[in-house]
């Protein structure tokens, strides 16, 4: 399998654009499949996860045209040609649990989505989407089969508008019911629903569709019943997560990016954050600018959590950054119970982060009688070296990225195909802000047993829930 070498010591300068968003843009092709009706997207990210969405809906029947230079996609189901959501897209990402959500309303035929086999399941857990789709009159059973089980769904009585409670606001669990909602009989109520901003971007793009749905300020989403649908046409939001891990990049070597494309509206918690650590921004008319100003200070209190809170997406690089930073903070992770594991890499390059099981901050959150690691102190600033690095998921990639940008020598980092699920053009874009990044292609005998090494990695160093996000 391919690899990146990096060269650190440069600081990065220079003009990018942002992408669409991959958390967004999945779904969106998902929701496609609610009707027959041609929906036209702009603003396409050209990365694996879009690569692999579009192959599971050509499966399940649809049209699809991926003009990859203008960034547009025409996707259109005239009829769904199979609901078997193939063995080979479970654990690939989180899309095929959301098929059900989307074709519940659309077939008679039984979902069926396979999961992945063994130890995975419980790392991963979708009691809150069940649950939810359960509620608004579908069958839903997990059924074991030869090696591994598959969640078998179904609606023949119809789907039936409910009042549903999340216990937590999980997102692919809103965006499942949603989903669900738009073709269930009468109104939909979600409570504690998650509000992130792919979320408001599904919902407008439905809209288009010719659903209705409300939020309302107490985090409920109210969805009607749509009676007609229609051809659609919508711009894919700017990827927030691409947009700041180039800006904890820039800032973190010293440098200076603009990044056109850029939403302040979605970055907010982050850019309190960065001001907090003396982090330099400017927000212009068609994006926001990145920069390094003067010494970063350290002392951050900072815990992840749901929007409008800081984005669990953001802590790993984020950590990076610190290093950087004067003086000891302290991070408390709310999302995850397990999104730290990559933080042994960096103290091994130098970093000084110890972990704890306890909640370090303001606010007890589900983890606190549990044994988990979810707080840290991180200690800087720190130098880091370079080191052989193996990436677990893709925004510890990213952290990783950072961390050899920041060392003096070269850093060879392994397992990219999680960059190259959800960064697009990685290596053009950080080349392109002076860094010194090559990608190895790796000849087709050492891929395969790269492959079987990844395969048979075992379970417990990497973190499942992370590893799909
Ligand atoms: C999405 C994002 C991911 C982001 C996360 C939180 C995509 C493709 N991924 O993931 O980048 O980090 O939101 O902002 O959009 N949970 C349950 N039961 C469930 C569902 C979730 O316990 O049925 C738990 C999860 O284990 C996790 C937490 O809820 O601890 C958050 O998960 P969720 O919000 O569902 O995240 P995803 O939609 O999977």
């Amino acid at each position: 399998m391919d690899q990146l070498k990096v060269r650190g010591g440069k600081s990065l300068q220079g003009h990018i654009q942002a992408a669409g968003a991959k958390n967004a843009m999945t779904k969106l092709l998902v929701a496609s499949l609610i009707s027959d009706r041609k929906c036209t997207l702009y603003n396409v990210p050209n990365i694996g996860d879009v690569e692999i969405t579009v192959n599971l809906c050509r499966e399940i029947g649809s049209e699809i045209e991926w003009d990859k230079k203008a960034k547009t996609i025409q996707i259109v189901t005239p009829e769904l040609k199979t609901s078997y959501v193939p063995q080979r897209y479970s654990g690939s990402n989180r899309i095929p649990i959301l098929m059900i959500g989307a074709m519940l309303g659309r077939t008679d035929e039984d979902i069926i989505v396979p999961t992945i086999g063994g130890d995975l399941i419980g790392a991963r857990p979708v009691d809150l989407h069940i649950h939810a789709l359960q509620k608004l009159g579908a069958t839903i059973e997990y059924r074991e089969m030869k090696k591994e089980g598959a969640y078998f769904a179904q609606a023949h009585e119809g789907l039936k508008g409910a009042v549903i409670e999340l216990l937590y606001p999980s997102v692919g669990a809103t965006e499942n019911t949603i989903l669900a909602a738009v073709r269930a009989k009468g109104t939909t109520l979600i409570k504690n629903a998650a509000i992130e901003p792919e979320i408001i971007d599904l919902i407008l793009f439905l809209q288009k569709l010719g659903a209705n749905i409300m939020v309302d300020v107490d985090r409920t989403i109210r969805i009607q019943q749509a009676h007609e649908f229609h051809e659609v046409e919508h711009t894919v939001m700017a990827d927030r997560n691409e947009v700041a891990s180039y800006a904890m990049a820039a800032i973190a070597t010293k440098g200076r990016v603009f990044i056109e494309g850029a939403e302040h509206l979605h970055m907010i918690a982050f850019l309190n954050k960065l001001r907090e650590i003396g982090g330099g921004f400017a927000v212009k008319r068609n994006g926001i600018e990145f920069f390094y100003e003067s010494n970063l200070r350290g002392g951050l209190h900072l815990e992840t959590d749901v929007h409008p809170g800081f984005m669990t997406d953001w802590q790993q690089p984020f950590v990076v950054l610190l290093t950087q930073t004067s003086g000891a903070s302290v991070i408390h992770e709310t999302v995850y119970e397990n999104r730290f594991g990559y933080t042994q890499t960096l103290k091994e390059m130098g970093a000084d982060i110890e972990l704890f099981t306890q909640c370090l901050g303001g606010k007890m959150c589900r983890f606190a009688s549990s044994n988990h690691l979810h707080s840290l102190v991180i200690k800087g600033p720190t130098p880091l070296k370079a080191h052989d690095i193996w990436i677990p998921d893709l925004r510890a990639g990213f952290a990783y990225i950072m961390a050899a940008l920041l060392a003096s020598e070269a850093s060879t980092i392994s397992n990219i195909e999680f960059l190259d699920r959800g960064y697009e053009d990685l290596v053009g874009k950080l080349s392109l802000l002076g860094a010194d990044i090559t990608r190895l292609t790796a000849p087709k005998k050492a891929c395969k047993a790269a492959l079987h090494n990844l395969l048979i990695k075992p379970t417990s160093e990497v973190d499942i829930g992370a590893a799909l996000s």
